[in-house]
């Protein structure tokens, strides 16, 4: 008896707290939908366009879609987080001039994005993690990869799944690297004052890697600072710059050997004001990037003392020293703005093909094998 008064009480007491928002919401919901209305009428002739049923649309898609009736932008959709890692979606435009990007990483917008960034990585050897939903017909899959192919898992039954690739492949349909651009004048450049001869600085040592069997020969025959968290050396960013700097020689050696697997192992010093000396794909794959007389090759000496030679040599020689860098007088190295650059790289290619029908039949043997 005195239990259900007391509940009666506290409804009673408790109805205008529901009221208030209640009418509120109403309000509010009327006034967007007034807003919304004649755009809703155009997002139907859109997805008749499209070929998608209406149902399938969310109410946050909807909304995206009646915005892009104005602006004609491309829906770029990226589906993990790279390595997992949150970062700030900026602007195409204002980052690199790319118009007409919408990108997001809400994957309620599926239905309706253009593109779908994937990053390898992040699939975790699990397809379950793939969009499950039936992809739009207008849609297109990017695969997205930057670790050469020794360092890439193979995924069973990727083999035929995306549309578009995105790796530091030349023949990639969307091929994202540094590089050297011309300068728009000759801009002064002063090589950095140097205290060591040659420099490594590595993060993942194995001994199985070639670099590390160069390396372990190399030492013998000339003095090489090595740093990371395998010498107990970890380098901060800053450190990073100062260190690579001060070094006459860079052991710029990637950890696998594949056509155009060149990394910032070899931009970085060559940004930083150091003589890359490589290991990794052949010189002529380095000559199609860089001039032939910014770098070293190791590949150029019979043997490891034949190189320790050389840079002997060049240690003593100023004037031949110093002509590895004349490419700066008219070159100078563009980098690569990651993971942002990436994005509206993928959002300019799916829009400027948005009209073509195109799919990736055989990644498997095209990356692997
Ligand atoms: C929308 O953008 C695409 C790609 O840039 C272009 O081909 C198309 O003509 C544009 N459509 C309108 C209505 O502006
Ligand atoms: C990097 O390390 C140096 C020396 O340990 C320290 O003085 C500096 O503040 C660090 N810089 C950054 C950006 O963490
Ligand atoms: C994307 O690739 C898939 C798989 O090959 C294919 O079924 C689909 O039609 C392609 N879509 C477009 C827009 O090219």
């Amino acid at each position: 008896m005195t239990k259900s008064v007391a509940t009666t009480q506290s409804t009673w007491v408790n109805f205008p707290q529901f009221l208030l928002p209640s009418i509120l919401c109403i309000v509010v919901f009327g006034v967007i939908l007034w807003t919304y209305s004649p755009k809703f009428t155009s997002i139907n002739f859109h997805k008749q366009q499209l070929c998608v049923t209406p149902e399938k649309y969310h109410s946050a898609a909807k909304t995206v879609v009646a915005q892009n009736e104005d602006q004609n932008e491309t829906i770029i959709l990226i589906w993990f987080w790279i390595f997992g890692e949150h970062f700030d979606l900026q602007s195409c435009s204002s980052l690199f001039g790319i118009e007409g990007c919408h990108i997001t990483a809400d994957r309620k917008l599926y239905s309706v994005a253009h593109g779908v960034l994937i990053h390898h990585r992040d699939i975790r050897m699990d397809l379950s993690n793939l969009p499950q939903e039936p992809r739009p017909s207008f849609q297109k899959w990017v695969w997205m990869n930057f670790e050469s192919p020794s360092n890439t898992p193979r995924i069973v039954g990727i083999k035929d799944l995306f549309n578009v690739t995105m790796n530091y492949r030349k023949d990639a349909n969307i091929p994202v690297h540094e590089s050297l651009v011309l300068t728009e004048k000759p801009e002064p450049f002063q090589i950095p004052q140097k205290s060591l001869l040659v420099c490594w600085i590595v993060s993942n040592w194995n001994p199985e890697h070639e670099r590390v069997k160069y390396y372990n020969k190399l030492k013998d025959y000339i003095h090489i600072e090595v740093f990371g968290r395998p010498f107990n050396k970890p380098l901060n960013n800053t450190e990073y710059r100062t260190t690579m700097s001060s070094c006459k020689f860079y052991l710029s050696f990637e950890n696998s050997m594949h056509t155009d697997y060149i990394t910032e192992k070899l931009y970085k010093p060559l940004m930083l004001g150091t003589v890359p000396v490589v290991l990794g794909p052949l010189r002529k794959d380095y000559e199609k990037i860089i001039p032939r007389g910014a770098f070293i090759h190791v590949q150029d000496f019979s043997s490891a003392k034949d190189l320790a030679d050389r840079l002997h040599a060049l240690d003593h020689n100023k004037e031949e020293y110093e002509s590895y860098f004349t490419w700066r007088k008219n070159f100078k190295v563009k980098g690569v703005n990651f993971p942002m650059e990436h994005v509206c790289r993928a959002c300019d290619y799916i829009r400027k093909h948005h009209k073509d029908y195109e799919s990736f039949p055989d990644l498997t043997s095209w990356y692997w094998d």
